[in-house]
């Protein structure tokens, strides 16, 4: 794991600002995961990356759909895995077909498929310190990850 960088921001503005900046790091086939808790800002830094790489569709979270497609090239694929219960619904999906292709992944709620996940991914890990004065701190950390098919076993 390499730390890219970590900082605070102090308003949703902020947050677009830094997406549409880590922006410029993703390539045809870039993986990037989202992780924090409810509300700490995950779909606000995908907006900023959307905003970046220059698609015009409106960005939600597909909370219930699991995926969102956006034109673009390359093309954006925004995933939400907060409502999946099993994983046959991925199978369903065909996640891999999406992951290893050409266009750019971004994955709000990764944990239940981090460990299937080759290869370099970023990782968006967004803290909400509830005991902050400030309602709109978020401390960011963007690492750049990596995970080798052999190491699995
Ligand atoms: N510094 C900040 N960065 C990002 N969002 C902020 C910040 N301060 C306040 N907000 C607000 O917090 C909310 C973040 O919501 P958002 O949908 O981005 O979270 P999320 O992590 O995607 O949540 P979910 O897990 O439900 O998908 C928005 O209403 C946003 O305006
Ligand atoms: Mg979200």
């Amino acid at each position: 794991m390499k730390t890219l960088l970590k900082k605070k921001t102090y308003s949703t503005e902020e947050t677009l600002a830094l997406g549409k900046t880590f922006s410029s790091e993703l390539a045809p086939g870039s993986i990037v995961c989202l992780f924090g808790k409810l509300g700490s800002g995950k779909t606000t830094f995908i907006r900023g990356v959307c905003e970046g790489l220059g698609t015009k569709d409106l960005v939600t979270s597909p909370t219930f759909t699991l995926i969102n497609e956006y034109r673009n090239s390359p093309p954006i694929y925004h995933f939400d895995f907060y409502r999946i219960q099993s994983e046959s619904e991925l199978y369903e999906l065909g996640l891999d077909e999406y992951l290893y292709g050409e266009g750019i992944s971004l994955i709000e709620w990764p944990e239940i498929i981090i460990k299937e996940i080759i290869g370099q991914r970023f990782e968006i890990h967004m803290k909400w310190d509830i005991e902050s004065d400030w309602e709109t701190e978020r401390n960011i950390l963007i690492t750049q990850n990596q995970n080798n098919l052999r190491n699995t076993n």
